[in-house]
């Protein structure tokens, strides 16, 4: 007789999964625009939901991609020691501080797998990035969510360093903090920053997760790479995913204590970084003018975009990033749906606990104007505040 777990059945094969995993809610991403096409029959939709970079990667990053496809018969560089190699020159670290990521979103999840167990917790701020969550939960952790600052603070909704610290347990090993923040658009500043890291127990590792941060330094925040070398317990997290404009391949990466690199790359899988990535985002890091170019590009909309929502009468929160978290109050839900029969994809923030904002992302200056036009034609004109419902003159 075979002894079958607890709750098992055979029509249920699902229950044999770990308890941990079983409660997950998977992660919703923003709709992808050939599913939009698809359910609405319409063409030349625009996506502002995912904070990619509109622009793409330059024509040399795609000709180094195209010239890889030609060797995808053979397995990757496992090690991608020619992009470490490169990025440890680029930013003056040693390759033993770098970890190379199928995305950023890889790093988080081995940074939970190596850190974390059932009898460990992991802190993170209320409005944080969806991820943390999600990582933290599938270990079996304690998640401990902390209060995000109010509405009514300079940093409206962004991260409580002083909560956070306070949050930290002696069983607490991962404390993560975005900066900027993810749906939020907030900062937080160098001092303050630095401050709470030194504060952090060296019984956790603080993982700063800076994946927009080329749009943060161009307005001025400083960029806080040569902590490493200061800061055992830090774990910075960046990505080619935003400002690189390759977020179709997935590569980002991690700048951390030797030691804590040594245990990601044992846990990492042996081909975690595909071939095109790899040639992407080497070619990428020796064009950083046009990285550079796109963000400047991206900051000017940025502004615009902003007036444009405010002029609506719409309240639009500081953003050090390539998006916008805009109050919509009772009526988003609707305004959503209606963005969407015409053609713009915006993203839900529900899932966030913030179901009367929406998210956008700054795209091409045709596909924002796409948006504010279409706003313009939703919104009662020069609407005080909030939206109650949208108006639907015009359909
Ligand atoms: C704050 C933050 N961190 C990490 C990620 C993951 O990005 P990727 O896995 O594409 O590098 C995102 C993506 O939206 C993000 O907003």
């Amino acid at each position: 007789m075979s002894a079958s777990p607890p709750g098992w059945s055979a029509a249920h094969p699902g229950a044999l999964a770990v308890p941990a995993v079983r409660a997950l809610s998977p992660y919703v991403p923003g709709k992808p625009l050939a599913e939009l096409e698809r359910e609405l029959g319409i063409r030349d939709s625009v996506k502002l939901a995912s904070n990619e970079n509109p622009h793409g990667p330059s024509p040399a990053v795609l000709a180094a991609m195209h010239a890889a496809l030609g060797e995808v018969w053979l397995y990757p560089d496992g090690s991608c020691h020619a992009l470490k190699g490169a990025l440890a020159q680029q930013l003056a670290v040693p390759a033993s501080m770098l970890t190379i990521g199928n995305g950023s979103n890889d790093l988080l999840v081995l940074l939970a797998e190596a850190f974390l167990t059932p009898d460990t917790s992991a802190v993170y701020s209320q409005y944080g990035f969806a991820v943390y969550p999600l990582v933290i939960g599938q270990t079996g952790a304690r998640a401990i969510e902390v209060a995000a600052l109010p509405g009514d603070a300079p940093m409206a909704l962004g991260h409580d360093l002083v909560a956070l610290r306070a949050a930290i347990r002696p069983d607490t090993r991962l404390v993560f903090i975005a900066n900027p923040n993810n749906p939020t658009g907030t900062w937080i500043g160098p001092d303050e920053l630095e401050a709470f890291v030194q504060s952090v127990p060296a019984t956790a590792l603080v993982v700063l997760d800076a994946a927009y941060q080329e749009y943060a330094h161009a307005l001025g925040v400083p960029d806080t790479l040569d902590w490493a070398h200061r800061h055992a317990n830090l774990v910075q997290v960046r990505t080619f995913s935003k400002a690189y404009g390759l977020a179709g391949v997935r590569v980002g990466y991690a700048i951390s204590h030797p030691e804590v690199a040594d245990v990601l790359n044992r846990l990492r899988p042996p081909f975690n970084v595909n071939a095109l990535a790899q040639a992407g985002a080497l070619a990428a890091l020796a064009d950083a003018s046009h990285m550079q170019r796109c963000v400047a590009a991206t900051m000017r909309e940025l502004t615009r975009v902003t007036q444009g929502l405010r002029q609506l009468g719409l309240a639009v929160g500081p953003s050090a990033t390539n998006f916008l978290l805009v109050q919509f109050g009772a009526g988003a839900a609707a305004i959503y749906q209606a963005l969407l029969e015409r053609g713009v994809i915006v993203r839900p923030l529900g899932n966030y606990g913030l179901p009367g904002h929406l998210r956008i992302s700054i795209g091409l200056p045709a596909h924002n104007d796409r948006l504010l036009a279409a706003l313009a034609e939703l919104l009662p004109p020069r609407a005080a505040h909030a939206v109650a419902t949208p108006d639907r003159r015009g359909r």
